[in-house]
């Protein structure tokens, strides 16, 4: 049989690739840990949680358990972090604007606490993405500045899927690792050791009901996959789609539309951690003129197209 080997261990046996102080960077990956953990046992009982609120709703107020999904997941990671001292602010979906700890921690965290949540109540896969900066304040409160770094400067990227298994993959800038949840331990263990993506690929993940809004050569390229008969897979979460298309090879589309002439996706808490992640597993990511990671954010919430994936479809997409 197989060693096992803990993502607790994983980290521990990992810390020297970090470049600043080994121990801070185990405090701020166990965070995650915990509560993709917590955040894992919610959501495998959302459909019961829900029937139990619309029994007694109407009755007595629960806030708490009221609290829709991704609310609760994004007070359960910002609790975390808050409790744990490295981190001194966070960007989240969730809070229009900036989570100050002021607690002089180096280190900020973005976060996307509960991805595709409209697939909650439909039983479809979701995520958590999270990105983790070294601060260039210095004192006990993070400013702007702290969040407008480019994606290259990211320290750590990583997600959480919440689908048929629970799983953590993450990197620090050397290499992809993934760790499945053995929910009969509550541990996350080492299943797939350095994950790289097919240089090519035969899956096309974009929301087609927008096609007469894409521009000449998005719908171009689209074309091009339909006559190559490639496969059409989009589950409308990032995470989702992303992790398949990773460990299968595809590219992954959600380009500016006459609507969103910007893009749907957020630029610090979406598109940036995967492209941190694909790059280290050997993939792509551009807005389709500039590489995502070279991206100079403006603001928090900031928008961006994204194309990512497989090097050589990802390429061919930005031909047209
Ligand atoms: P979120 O649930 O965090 O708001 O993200 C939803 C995003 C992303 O997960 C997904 O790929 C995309 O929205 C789907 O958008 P469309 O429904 O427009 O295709
Ligand atoms: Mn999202
Ligand atoms: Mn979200």
């Amino acid at each position: 049989m197989a060693n096992i080997k803990t993502l607790a261990e994983f980290i521990t046996e990992r810390q020297h690739e970090f470049t600043y102080a080994t121990g801070e960077l185990t405090q701020l990956l166990t965070s995650f840990r915990l509560a993709g953990k917590m955040v894992n046992r919610e959501v495998n009982k959302a459909g019961l949680a829900e029937d139990i609120l619309g029994a007694q709703g109407t009755e007595n107020v629960q806030g708490e358990q009221q609290q829709k999904l991704d609310v609760y997941a994004n007070d359960l990671f910002i609790r975390l972090l808050r409790s744990q001292g490295e981190v001194c602010a966070v960007a989240s979906e969730e809070n229009e604007e900036i989570v100050h700890f002021d607690n002089g921690g180096k280190y900020v965290v973005t976060m996307d606490p509960l991805d595709g949540s409209s697939n909650i109540d439909v039983n479809v896969s979701i995520g958590t993405i999270f990105s983790i900066y070294r601060r260039i304040s210095e004192g006990q409160t993070a400013t702007m500045e702290d969040f407008m770094q480019p994606g290259n400067k990211q320290v750590a990227a990583g997600y959480i899927i919440y689908g048929s298994s629970t799983m953590l993959v993450y990197t620090t800038g050397h290499g992809v690792n993934g760790f499945t949840l053995d929910p009969s331990i509550g541990t996350f263990c080492l299943s797939h050791p350095n994950m790289t993506t097919p240089e090519e690929g035969r899956i096309y993940s974009v929301n087609e009901g927008n096609y007469y809004d894409f521009s000449d050569g998005v719908r171009n390229y689209i074309d091009d996959c339909k006559k190559q008969k490639m496969s059409g897979r989009y589950i409308g979460s990032l995470v989702a789609d992303f992790h398949r298309n990773l460990l299968k090879g595809g590219i992954y589309m959600y380009p500016a539309t006459k609507k969103d002439p910007k893009g749907k996706l957020r630029l610090l808490y979406e598109a940036n951690t995967l492209a941190m992640i694909v790059e280290q597993a050997g993939g792509i990511a551009t807005d389709g003129k500039t590489r995502i990671l070279d991206l100079k954010p403006t603001e928090l919430h900031q928008r961006c197209p994204l194309y990512i994936g497989s090097k050589g479809m990802v390429e061919k997409a930005m031909k047209g």
